[in-house]
């Protein structure tokens, strides 16, 4: 986790650096800082705990002035966050500034290398430090030499940014396993690690390859790989307006995320249905042969993504007739899971630069398995290990708990079942032409659910001040609730827990009593009296129950206190709907609680960490 910038050319780097900060502030927000180096060689140091709100104030009205500089907004991993652990970090001469985003494995080791045979005196707990002082004992009139030999030494993941008060035109970056992109300016150069912080200033990028060291002054960018050799690189051109990493009127982003909804998933549509309504998947390059060798596939991902991957394995393993798993990658990559190259690993990531998922990757690569991802941000490490990829096209998403990108998962779930039995001349033509027409009819009954938004703020009125919650469902509801669950629970901190509504009887139902809110989702007629049953259950034992049901289930109606309709769709594709309201939900209960709602504690939007 953790967000820098970085920027040389020949404006005040200042401003450029704090507001392209505020755009990674969902990498972690917990203190920032910035380094700049001013034309007379004094380097110009700031940091503080908290927002980097606290560091404007703490700048106030000085006036600092550097063309060179670096900057940071952190997520604590080694030392508590504060204003000495905060990034920059300086080498002990106070020539040196870094700032890094990742984890440096064996700090400890180097760390006690620098103090007892250097004499090297640390002032944080931060690994970061480690980078700063190795830099610096190796330091000797060349910063691009002193930074590969310091990178070297370090074992472990960083995206860094490094600057010298000797060499007050030029900065040095490198990556390893985190992410690290340069954004091409006229007169001047950026680094950052992710495209929103650089929007309002370029629009041309380089994606930096891991490995990768870059060598930035106003004019040029060189890039060098592993072993110092110059690589050259295409420009990637990004097509996102500016406006798209704003709120755009609303309140917050999880807000304007959520309204996004029937635009992304029209988009994420686009140009994969052709006019005949076939499934046309430009970037997923798959035989029938192929399809029909895999006796085995896993969904692999975290949190919200894994969501979307539960959903996944019914759309899938009814769609293309093949067993599908679906695994949270933390567990995954350590289970030794059973690969050959009959197995095709399908890794969902919206950053595309989860540290668990990318290495769960790539143990299933090593292994012989098909790599394929469901990756919202273009040219991530996901996105470039893997052999076929499938964009949500989502645009940006800044709040840290997951809504579009969510649904457009969900599309390319469906998509890919589709692709996939299809080729494999699995599904009957009219079950294949409804889920098309389905898919197709989603954004606007979605944009149905965002009408109701005024009933669910008040029905949001009635309940904010409960501090437990369950949500329960059956077969697709069921995956549903896990997530609806995670939404409320992250962003209105009340405790919230989903379990299969079958198994409420086993355990949890202990917990009901008078009062007790619990969520039922019913949108499977299939199901649908089964889950009455269940909320008799629970009704029995005290609860207050909140229905979500489609439209014509009028029995709902008698048997929940309150309900929230979706429309008619078929049971198959109801997550894409049913999830909806219960984000428009969480949304207004985090915000009469009074919560940071875009930026929960404890939590950031990438985790490029074990
Ligand atoms: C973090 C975010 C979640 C996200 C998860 C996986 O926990 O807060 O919103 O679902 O990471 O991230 P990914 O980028 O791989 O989808």
């Amino acid at each position: 986790m953790c967000g820098i910038v970085g920027y040389v050319g020949h404006s005040n780097a200042t401003g450029i650096i704090i507001e392209g900060l505020k755009k990674l502030e969902y990498r972690g927000y917990d203190s920032s800082g910035i380094a700049l180096c001013t034309k007379e060689k004094e380097l110009i140091v700031r940091k503080k705990k908290g927002r980097i709100a606290n560091l404007e104030e703490l700048i106030g009205d000085e006036n600092l002035y550097g063309n060179l500089g670096i900057g940071h907004t952190r997520w604590a991993t080694h030392g508590a966050p504060s204003d000495v652990n905060a990034h920059p970090h300086t080498d002990a001469s106070g020539r040196i500034a870094v700032v890094h985003n990742g984890i440096i494995e064996n700090y400890q080791i180097l760390r006690e290398e620098l103090e007892n045979e250097h004499g090297i005196q640390f002032k944080s707990e931060s690994d970061t430090e480690v980078i700063a002082q190795l830099i610096g004992l190796y330091y000797d009139g060349d910063l691009e030499e002193a930074v590969f030999k310091a990178t070297e030494r370090m074992r472990g993941a960083y995206g860094i940014g490094v600057i010298c008060v000797n060499e007050p035109d030029r900065m040095v970056a490198v990556r390893k396993d985190s992410p690290l992109i340069v954004g091409l300016g006229k007169g001047c150069n950026f680094i950052a690690s992710d495209i929103p912080a650089l929007l309002k200033h370029v629009r041309q990028i380089y994606l930096i390859e891991n490995n990768e060291m870059v060598v930035l002054n106003a004019n040029e960018v060189k890039i060098y790989n592993g072993d110092r050799q110059p690589v050259s690189r295409e420009v990637f051109n990004v097509n996102w307006e500016d406006e798209a990493a704003e709120k755009g009127g609303y309140d917050h982003f999880m807000l304007k995320e959520i309204h996004e909804q029937p635009q992304v998933i029209k988009d994420t549509l686009a140009g994969r249905i052709d006019e005949n309504g076939e499934i046309a998947i430009d970037s997923i390059h798959m035989s029938k042969e192929e399809i029909e060798s895999f006796n085995r596939i896993y969904i692999v991902a975290c949190g919200t993504a894994y969501h979307a991957g539960l959903v996944g394995k019914f759309a899938i393993e009814k769609l293309a007739g093949v067993g599908v798993e679906v695994d949270v990658a933390s567990e995954f990559r350590y289970r030794d899971p059973f690969i050959d190259e009959k197995t095709l690993f399908i890794a969902i990531s919206q950053s595309g630069e989860t540290l668990d998922t990318l290495a769960a990757l790539r143990e299933a690569k090593a292994k012989g398995a098909r790599i394929m991802s469901i990756v919202n941000v273009v040219g991530s490490s996901v996105a470039r290990e893997s052999d076929d990829v499938l964009y949500t096209w989502a645009g940006p998403e800044i709040a840290v708990a997951s809504t579009k990108a969510y649904t457009t998962q969900l599309i390319c779930m469906y998509l890919l079942g589709l692709y996939m039995g299809r080729k494999k001349g699995v599904i009957a033509d009219d079950v294949y032409r409804r889920y098309v027409d389905e898919l197709e009819a989603a954004p606007d009954r979605i944009r149905e659910i965002l009408k109701g938004e005024k009933h669910i703020e008040t029905l949001a009125r009635k309940l904010y001040r409960r501090n437990n919650v369950f949500f329960i469902g059956r077969g697709y509801d069921a995956a549903v609730s896990y997530e609806a669950s995670l939404k409320l629970k992250e962003i209105s901190y009340i405790n919230s827990f989903a379990t299969a509504a079958g198994e409420l009887k086993h355990g949890t139902i202990a917990l009901i009593e008078q009062d007790t809110l619990v969520i039922a989702i019913a949108t499977q007629q299939r199901l649908f009296e089964k889950m009455l049953s269940n909320i008799q259950e629970v009704k029995t034992r005290g609860a207050y129950v909140l229905g979500i049901a489609k439209a014509d289930s009028t029995e709902m109606d008698q048997q929940a206190e309150d309900v929230i309709y979706i429309p008619q769709c078929m049971d198959e594709v109801s997550p894409l709907l049913s999830i909806v309201p219960l984000q428009i939900l969480a949304y207004y209960i985090a915000k009469l609680r009074g919560c940071d709602i875009d930026k929960p504690k404890n939590l950031a939007k990438s985790v490029t960490v074990e």
